[in-house]
């Protein structure tokens, strides 16, 4: 058995994007391995977040792990601020990390262009987001391609820790999807699907309503042309539909190639839609039963508790290593 962690941002809605990249692989993993999948409050607070709305995010990414198909008797489903170590230990990995490694991660650079005043949090998180995945000695990250970054630093962390004081961490490998690692904007093909959009036509929100999954799909940006073709570089907007029918149908590129052969877009747009809605579908009534059931709480301490007896054990490992004084 493999040990298997990840983790989601409550800053507003989930996509589709995270759905197909991430979540996907959660449940897919979660019958065979280990798994601690968990809400990354303390990662969310990097950028400002309102209270009320950081409350109320945190149960929806929690309540929409179980929507989507996770077992909390299977996996581990926590917040991170309920586990401690992960501050500690983020603040151990701070001190190992270079500012030039961290200057060059791309997602600090996307976050922080033209703003005037950025927080150091923003700055330090790659190395938070490092000690997450060193507490559970994790094997597998399931994760999109927007992270395959961070996990190189993470690597490079934790190999920087053991050469120091001595073999400790595991050395994690990513678990990118091969279809979907990086599902595009619907109004730019270029541009990653991001809950963060300011154009709400730009994703598709897990949470979307049929009518609305429907109405964004038809304004999709489409390329020139008329064939529905995989073409990355010459067609990313219609590739990228495509991408999104075969993950939410489980048919394969090939299969939805032939199949609108000789069709157009309208056609293909149509069929897309009903495809997203009935994948959706099952999910969202879940969610509601799951958030007027108020199982949440329980959930969520239960993988805190199993998280947190993991993550100390690690850090009291990474602790002695580094020379701290044990309580006396
Ligand atoms: P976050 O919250 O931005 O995204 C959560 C997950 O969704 C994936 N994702 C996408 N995949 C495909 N296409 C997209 N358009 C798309 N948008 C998002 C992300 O790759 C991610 O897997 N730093 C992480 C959270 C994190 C974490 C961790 C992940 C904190 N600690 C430890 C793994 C392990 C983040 O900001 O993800």
């Amino acid at each position: 058995k493999l040990r298997v962690l990840s983790g989601i941002q409550p800053s507003g809605k989930l996509t589709l994007g995270n759905y197909i990249g991430a979540m996907k692989n959660f449940v897919a993993l979660q019958h065979e391995h280990e798994c601690f999948f968990m809400v990354v409050d303390l990662h969310a607070v990097t950028v400002p977040q309102e209270p009320e709305a950081l409350r109320e995010q945190s149960e929806a990414v929690a309540a929409l792990f179980v929507a989507a198909g996770l077992d909390p008797a299977q996996a581990s489903i926590f917040m991170q601020s309920h586990v401690p170590a992960h501050a500690e230990l983020g603040w151990l990995m701070t001190t190992l990390s270079y500012m030039g490694e961290l200057e060059r991660m791309t997602q600090f650079k996307d976050k922080s262009e033209g703003k005037e005043a950025i927080g150091a949090g923003l700055f330090v998180y790659p190395s938070l987001m490092a000690a997450d995945i060193l507490l559970y000695n994790t094997n597998l990250v399931p994760v999109g391609d927007d992270q395959k970054q961070h996990l190189e630093l993470t690597r490079d962390l934790a190999g920087r820790f053991n050469y120091r004081f001595g073999e400790t961490f595991v050395i994690p490998e990513p678990f990118i999807p091969k279809v979907g690692a990086r599902i595009m904007s619907l109004d730019d093909g270029t541009k990653k699907m991001s809950k963060s959009n300011p154009n709400a036509g730009s994703y598709i929100a897990l949470l979307d309503t049929p009518e609305d999954i429907r109405k964004k799909i038809s304004r999709a940006k489409t390329d020139l042309g008329r064939e529905i073709v995989f073409d990355v570089q010459n067609k990313p907007e219609v590739s990228n539909l495509m991408s999104i029918y075969a993950k939410c149908s489980g048919q394969t590129i090939e299969q939805i190639q032939a199949a609108y052969d000789g069709q157009g877009y309208g056609a293909f747009k149509k069929d897309l839609a009903e495809v997203v809605v009935s994948a959706l579908e099952p999910l969202q009534k879940k969610y509601n039963a799951i958030r007027s059931s108020g199982e949440i709480g329980k959930i969520l301490r239960d993988g805190a508790e199993r998280a947190n007896v993991v993550a100390e054990q690690t850090l009291a490992k990474v602790k002695e290593a580094m020379g701290f004084l044990p309580p006396l």
